[in-house]
């Protein structure tokens, strides 16, 4: 071999394996925060039981995405399989059969997973979007932790969660972060739904923060497949996607049918199987609260 080109080779089997020796450090480092334990105040949560507590229970877990996520029963199913980037999420079992890691689960370790996006054990929540449901109140977290026990019990495959290189190196670096991490946890609970047209809106909207960002102002969204598009700015301003709804009912029906009223389609990354199920009032609520957001120029979140 000529000298240059020995020097070449040499440097360029020296830069694989530095390459080989950075991806172990990165999945080091991820490990070791994804099983780190998470901080919180001291939490002890008892349920009150309620009048149409189950049905209640039933429409926020079909509702609010736990459905579409977890599967109807609560089985868990394959969330994300991206070919291209080796993106998988299989959701773990919810149920009370044996696989699931929730088949046991207090008063207490419902809040701390659904509000606070933490594992009984103290470790983080990777891709649950805990931080859509951290102002929900113990009413409404019990309503849906007393559904899900009335479901019956299933043996299903337990959660499996493969990690794209880049994402586990933004996560280490902190570019993305888990929920936990975001998550206000002294921040005390709503004590009860807001009555008021705007305040109520607002506490529904909350659950669409995780996507849209937490000045609804949109863009990419931390941590989604590649694939994914940006997700839509949904505040005042004249270049919103809210410009293009004049009515309630034009909102609700996008909600229902996944189309603009112009008859396009918007992308299925919005939750439709959930959001559909979202109530008349429900849905007037966060339109008038959305039209009151701030202007903000899109991609700001
Ligand atoms: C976008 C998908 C998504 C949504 C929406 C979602 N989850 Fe999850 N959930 C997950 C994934 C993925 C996991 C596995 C843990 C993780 O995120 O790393 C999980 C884990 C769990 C666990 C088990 C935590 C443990 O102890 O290991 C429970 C219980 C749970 N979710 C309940 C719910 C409930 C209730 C809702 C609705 C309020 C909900 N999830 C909404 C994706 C989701
Ligand atoms: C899992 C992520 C996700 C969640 C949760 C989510 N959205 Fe979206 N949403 C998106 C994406 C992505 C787009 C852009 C779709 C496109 O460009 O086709 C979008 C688009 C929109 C649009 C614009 C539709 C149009 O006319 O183009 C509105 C309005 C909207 N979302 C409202 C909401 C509201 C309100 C909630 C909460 C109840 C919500 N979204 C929850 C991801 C999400």
């Amino acid at each position: 071999m000529k000298k240059p080109l020995k020097i070449i080779v040499a440097s360029l089997a020296g830069f694989v394996v530095l390459v080989a020796a950075a991806a172990g450090v990165v999945n080091r480092l991820a490990d070791r925060k994804l099983h780190r334990i998470v901080q919180l105040p001291p939490l002890q949560v008892t349920f009150a039981p309620a009048e149409g507590q189950l049905q209640h229970g039933e429409y926020l877990f079909n509702s609010r995405g736990c459905m579409e996520c977890h599967g109807a029963g609560g089985e868990g199913l394959v969330l994300i399989d991206d070919k291209d980037s080796g993106f998988f999420v299989r959701t773990p079992n919810i149920t009370r059969g044996s696989t699931s890691p929730a088949r046991a689960y207090s008063d207490t370790d419902w809040v701390r997973t659904v509000r606070h996006g933490v594992k009984p054990s103290g470790e983080p929540l990777w891709i649950m979007p805990s931080g859509d449901y951290s102002r929900m109140t113990d009413a409404d977290v019990g309503a849906i932790a007393a559904y899900v026990r009335s479901l019956p019990p299933l043996e299903t495959e337990g959660a499996k969660i493969g990690i794209p290189f880049p994402i586990k190196a933004a996560y280490v670096l902190g570019a993305i972060k888990d929920a936990a991490a975001e998550i206000d946890h002294t921040a005390p609970a709503t004590e009860s739904v807001p009555d008021e047209l705007l305040a109520r809106g607002k506490y529904i909207a909350q659950g669409c923060t995780g996507c849209h960002g937490e000045h609804y102002s949109g863009g990419k969204i931390p941590g989604a497949p590649p694939a994914w598009p940006a997700a839509a700015n949904i505040t005042a301003a004249p270049d919103s996607a809210m410009a293009r709804y004049t009515s309630a009912e034009q909102f609700r029906t996008m909600f229902r049918t996944g189309k603009r009223p112009d008859g396009t389609t918007v992308s299925e990354v919005m939750p439709f199987k959930s959001l559909a199920y979202m109530s008349d009032a429900e849905l007037d609520a966060m339109f008038a609260f959305l039209k009151t957001v701030a202007a903000r120029p899109s991609g700001q979140r």
